[in-house]
């Protein structure tokens, strides 16, 4: 009997796995069953990513759940991550935390909402698990969990029964041998008809009108992306790159979760079904149909104003940036120009080099503030700003923002150098309304100023709290982190005791500085607190992270902290 056993694991020990590109695995990121972000490559400082093909009303899915809870506990403090990807269409995260719910769990589960990710592992069935190696991206097993489960389908009764998961799992953290990988056909098929069809995607009538409408913006001739999208070829170079910035959910960026998205408007998005089109069309050699190239056809961006021509163009003080250097945030008093009060309606910024502006904050000062003469900019208001992602800001209907006859602007910029000198010549511009609108906006913030992130700290969580004095209603939300920043999200705890979620930005990309403008403005009885939870990542893992062994604080510079949203509130008189 034992000779036999060891007969039979030499078989399956010894024998190499497939060649190894056949294993190669993209990066992918997701949304969890709780809404929380998780990128592949981000555990990168694990051993292995076990992914478990879960499905919520599958048996198999659901006896798993405790074997897979069990390893985690065996493994734990060995660098293994479990994770579970659903991607049965129609199932929604309320339903697979009802489903978990009679297990302990803590394995998050991936939303594969496209597919796209399942689709691209070729993970077809509920019930299979991979094993993989996330510093190399390589496949290290795919299979069945144990011999129990296969034998359960197969109706048979081996004797010899088998942890493959457990024995793949004691192979990599013992160095072991591999494990072959043991083929699974239980559990529940996962049908892909939107994405396994037959039919050609046509570049002309489906891949260019999505991309006119989900990236364009940003990608033409004079806009803030580094290449245009204006021909074929050009998107078809760049298309395993797109590819990737999709299934890592990059582009376009800012991205919300999606179960906000109906509350918001003018945020960047693209929906699954548009992003399996363009994934489908580059799967299949990105071509081509007729002779027309309709992104030829699209005009280069006429003018730096994304709303049109502004009713008042103030032109900021040419700025010398030198090559190098840390350069101090710069103060500049400019005057406005107006001859009475004016009420804004919206605002836009004309940056003049974006390679050096790294940020510009238009305040306001009347003539008492402008009296008061104090460094650092001095006493003032503030306006509106310009970062990456934050061109214009339009205000709702019936709303405005007081710009009084005898206001200036103390403009603060930000330039970083860029290893040449540089001249900047920023604008911004106003558009009017004549008519006082019925709800004047104003600004209110909530923050937390008191945080410490420890050296190192791959999530180190910081909440904030703001009571709203008097009813009012809310227009917009900018949150503002730094290099470090890395998720936050928002609700409002009502003085009846119930509570509201805002908004949640799972990948916060300090890049990128969105003001996000809710679709109907959402009422704030006096007393309603606003909370804000997030998260900060000092480590190593942090690509944008200039030093993980700093203990870092709140401050003014990008590798100092800040947590804080700005929120266009209009109050109720
Ligand atoms: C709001 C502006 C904006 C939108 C909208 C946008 N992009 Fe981008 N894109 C950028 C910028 C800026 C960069 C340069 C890298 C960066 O800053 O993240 C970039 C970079 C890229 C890159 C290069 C990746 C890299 O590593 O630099 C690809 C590919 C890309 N975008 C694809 C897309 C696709 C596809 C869409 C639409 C689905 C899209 N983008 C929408 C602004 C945008």
């Amino acid at each position: 009997m034992k000779s036999i056993y060891l007969l039979i694991s030499l078989l399956i020990f010894v024998c190499p796995a497939q060649a190894s590109s056949d294993r190669a695995v993209g990066d992918f990121a997701l949304i969890d069953h709780q809404g929380v972000f998780h990128q592949l490559s981000n555990y990168s400082d694990h051993q292995a990513v076990v992914l478990y093909s879960y499905g919520s009303e599958c048996d198999v899915s659901s006896g798993a759940v405790d074997k897979l809870s069990f390893l985690r506990d065996k493994y734990e403090g060995r660098d293994i991550a479990f994770l579970m990807i659903d991607a049965i269409p129609e199932e929604t995260r309320a339903g697979v935390a009802e489903s978990l719910s009679q297990h302990r769990n803590d394995i998050p589960v991936l939303m594969d909402t496209s597919q796209l990710v399942s689709y691209s592992l070729s993970v077809d069935r509920t019930g299979e698990a991979l094993v993989i190696d996330p510093k190399r991206m390589q496949l290290l097993y795919r299979g069945a969990i144990d011999s129990r489960a296969v034998a359960a389908i197969k109706n048979s009764n081996d004797s010899i029964s088998r942890n493959y998961l457990d024995e793949v799992l004691s192979a990599v953290t013992l160095n072991g041998p591999e494990v072959l990988d043991v083929q699974w056909e239980g559990g529940q098929s996962i049908p892909f008809a939107e994405i396994a069809t037959d039919t050609p995607v046509a570049y002309a009538s489906e891949v260019v009108p999505i991309l006119e409408q989900r990236c364009v913006s940003c990608h033409r001739d004079g806009g803030v992306a580094p290449w245009s999208m204006n021909s074929h070829q050009m998107v078809s170079g760049w298309s395993e790159m797109m590819r990737e910035t999709l299934l890592t959910l990059r582009m376009p960026p800012g991205q919300i979760d999606d179960a906000y998205l109906d509350k918001f408007t003018d945020v960047h998005a693209i929906s699954d079904s548009e992003k399996r089109t363009l994934v489908r069309w580059i799967d299949s050699g990105a071509a081509m149909d007729g002779q027309d190239d309709p992104l030829t056809e699209l005009e280069a961006q006429s003018s730096g104003w994304a709303l049109g021509e502004p009713d008042l163009i103030v032109e900021f003080p040419r700025q010398e940036i030198p090559a190098t250097g840390v350069l101090d945030y710069k103060f500049v008093p400019v005057e406005i120009g107006l001859d009475r009060d004016r009420w804004v309606r919206a605002y836009a910024f004309d940056i003049g080099d974006t390679s050096v502006l790294h940020h510009v904050v238009a305040y306001t000062q009347d003539a008492k503030q402008q009296k008061q003469n104090r460094s650092g900019g001095g006493s003032r208001t503030n306006f509106g700003g310009y970062a990456p992602g934050r061109d214009y800001v339009e205000f709702d209907e019936n709303t405005g923002v007081l710009l009084e006859e005898d206001m200036r602007f103390m403009v603060q910029f930000h330039y970083t150098t860029v290893g040449r000198p540089v001249e900047d010549v920023t604008r911004i511009g106003l558009y009017f309304q004549d008519e006082a609108p019925e709800f004047p906006l104003s600004r209110t913030a909530v923050m937390n100023g008191e945080f410490v992130i420890p050296p190192g700290d791959s999530d180190f969580d910081v909440i904030a709290r703001a009571t709203i004095e008097k009813d009012s209603y809310l227009y917009n939300i900018a949150p503002h982190m730094h290099y470090r920043g890395k998720r936050v999200k928002y609700w409002a705890e009502y003085p009846d005791g119930s509570r509201e979620d805002l908004l949640s930005i799972p990948n916060f990309q300090h890049n990128w500085q969105m003001v996000y403008r809710l679709k109907q403005p959402k009422l704030l009885p006096a007393g309603t607190v606003i909370v804000s939870e997030g998260a900060f990542d000092n480590s190593l893992k942090n690509p944008l992270n200039p030093d993980p062994s700093q203990e870092v604080r709140w401050g003014d510079q990008v590798w100092d902290e800040m947590f804080i949203a700005w929120m266009r509130v209009s109050e109720i008189n």
